[in-house]
């Protein structure tokens, strides 16, 4: 996968050095899915709209909204023109709403869950008992779960001992939401695996998300303070910010450099910056002026 950014290392004239994660911003599934959305607008009359957010990236879904991309939170709110499926994807009852009333679709779902989706499906036609390892809130794990009719067990890594083995039958498939760590999908798996004579495991977790979370790993290991931007909604971005905790080091999560305050940079020596997929480049590089201009 390409990396989106061309950041660089910034600092020796500055008071703290400031290092940016080369991962850092937007992965290949959000930017697609914002180019297409740019595109759909230019191309097609009419109302063009998301059913929720088309990523979880408030001020550019502010922005997106000011070029004539809207953001409606019901399907059966559609009445007219185009909808845009986000880049988390969407259940099967989105697309039959539109085509029902004759709206047309433009589907942003990242190839990656989109093979998720597939994968689970493939699961649930060979008779395996579905879990979904993830956030059941989430939109990319509703998503998944209605194009199973919602016949899967959803669950976190920190509730998997809650699951039903009794219920559960003895063959067991998983797959995993795009953005939860290689660690916890593990942990799933060695719990499910005493409890059935057959499991099949579909790492469906996406490069991107290794790439960043490895990376959030070596950055904070060089740093005393760690600057995560992203949307509060976003799971990669919080995952990047609790990844940053669990390795000690002094974490904020952001959503743009209103919230940064100059006493996070006293008396250190080298700040770490990094962003979740769905963070532009330019709101990266707000951040990184933001803290050399101290
Ligand atoms: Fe797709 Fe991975 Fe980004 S699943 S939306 S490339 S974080």
């Amino acid at each position: 996968m390409e990396d989106q950014n061309d950041l660089v290392r910034y600092g020796d004239e500055t008071k703290v050095r400031i290092v940016v994660g080369k991962k850092a911003g937007c992965c290949f599934g959000v930017q697609r899915a914002l180019d297409i959305a740019q595109n759909t607008r230019k191309e097609r009359t009419g109302t063009v709209a998301t059913v929720g957010p088309l990523i979880h990236n408030p001020r550019k879904v502010a922005e997106l909204s000011a070029d004539g991309v809207e953001v409606i939170n019901d399907p059966a709110n559609i009445t007219d023109g185009t909808v845009i499926v986000r880049s988390h994807g969407a259940g099967p009852q989105l697309f039959k709403t539109a085509n029902e009333r004759g709206i047309a679709v433009v589907d942003a779902t990242c190839p990656f869950v989109r093979l998720e989706q597939e994968l689970a499906v493939a699961l649930k036609n060979e008779g395996y008992t579905v879990v979904v390892v993830g956030d059941r809130d989430h939109a990319e794990v509703r998503a998944v779960t209605e194009w199973l009719d919602n016949d899967a067990w959803v669950v976190s890594p920190a509730q998997v001992l809650e699951l039903p083995w009794k219920k559960m039958g003895n063959r067991i498939g998983v797959v995993s939401q795009t953005t939860q760590s290689v660690d916890g999908l593990n942990r799933v798996v060695a719990s499910i695996l005493p409890h059935c004579r057959e499991i099949k495991v579909h790492n469906t977790i996406c490069l991107a998300t290794v790439q960043r979370q490895e990376e959030v790993r070596e950055l904070a290991r060089e740093a005393q303070v760690l600057v995560v931007i992203g949307g509060r909604d976003s799971a990669n971005t919080r995952r990047l910010a609790e990844i940053g905790q669990e390795q000690g080091v002094e974490t904020h999560l952001i959503e743009s450099t209103e919230e940064l305050r100059p006493e996070w940079f006293e008396n250190i020596s080298t700040v770490a910056v990094t962003a979740g997929a769905s963070t532009p480049v330019d709101q990266i590089n707000e951040v990184v002026r933001w803290i050399e201009c101290l």
